[in-house]
């Protein structure tokens, strides 16, 4: 039997969701392909216990797992903010304030920017309880060869992520789940110790 995500449901941890975000070993769903592996319980899926969710059809191995991961995707900020049109949206507008902004600009003049937009997509998309997992760099790796980053540069971009979503009119208590969420990622991206404060 197949279901269909349609509705909005009660409030998550932002935080909690974050824990989604590590390079899971799970199929990500991403191709058009069905996902072999359950992407809750880690076991071979059963091709029949599948669910729809933006378009994409998942597997699972039981439909207690189903269950499981339709609830946190129904409880998931990510789906609160408006799902994938309004993540992809807010890093579009995101990047076009962080180019303007002569604090970090030159950060990403030799970057490829159609990638970092797209893997910025997909990364704020897992933390925030979208449907696929973050495969990409840790944010370790990925900040690693940024010479000067620095606080500094961390809160410009921070602030930038918050006008963004101020400008698109996004709800101040889910504003403040996101920028919870981003700034756990700082001593990460600042390749400081963990507790680092
Ligand atoms: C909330 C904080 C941040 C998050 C969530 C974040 C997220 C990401 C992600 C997902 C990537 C791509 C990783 C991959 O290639 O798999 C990335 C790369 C990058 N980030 Fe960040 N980032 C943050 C802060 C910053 C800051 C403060 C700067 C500099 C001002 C910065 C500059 C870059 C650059 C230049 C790259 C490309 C590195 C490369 O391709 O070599 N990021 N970031």
């Amino acid at each position: 039997m197949k279901l269909s995500l349609t509705s909005f449901a009660p409030l998550g941890l932002a935080l909690a969701l974050f824990a989604h975000v590590a390079p899971a070993a799970e199929s990500s769903g991403k191709s058009s392909e069905l996902n072999k592996v359950c992407p809750v319980s880690g076991k071979p899926v059963n091709p029949k216990i599948t669910l729809v969710y933006e378009g994409q059809t998942y597997a699972f191995a039981e439909d207690a797992c189903r269950t499981k991961w339709k609830a946190a995707r129904e409880s998931s900020l990510y789906h609160k903010l408006g799902g994938k049109p309004a993540i992809d949206a807010a890093v579009e507008a995101f990047y076009v304030k962080v180019l303007a902004d002569k604090r970090i600009k030159h950060f990403f003049e030799d970057i490829n920017m159609n990638k970092q937009r797209q893997k910025q997509k997909e990364f704020l998309s897992a933390a925030f309880g979208g449907p696929n997992p973050w495969t990409g760099k840790d944010m370790r790796k990925a900040h690693a060869n940024l010479p000067g980053l620095n606080e500094t540069h961390f809160n410009a971009v921070a602030e930038n992520l918050q006008q963004t979503l101020v400008d698109l009119k996004i709800k101040p208590e889910l504003i403040a789940q996101v920028m919870a969420i981003a700034a756990s990622t700082k001593n990460d991206v600042l390749n400081r110790p963990k507790d680092a404060k």
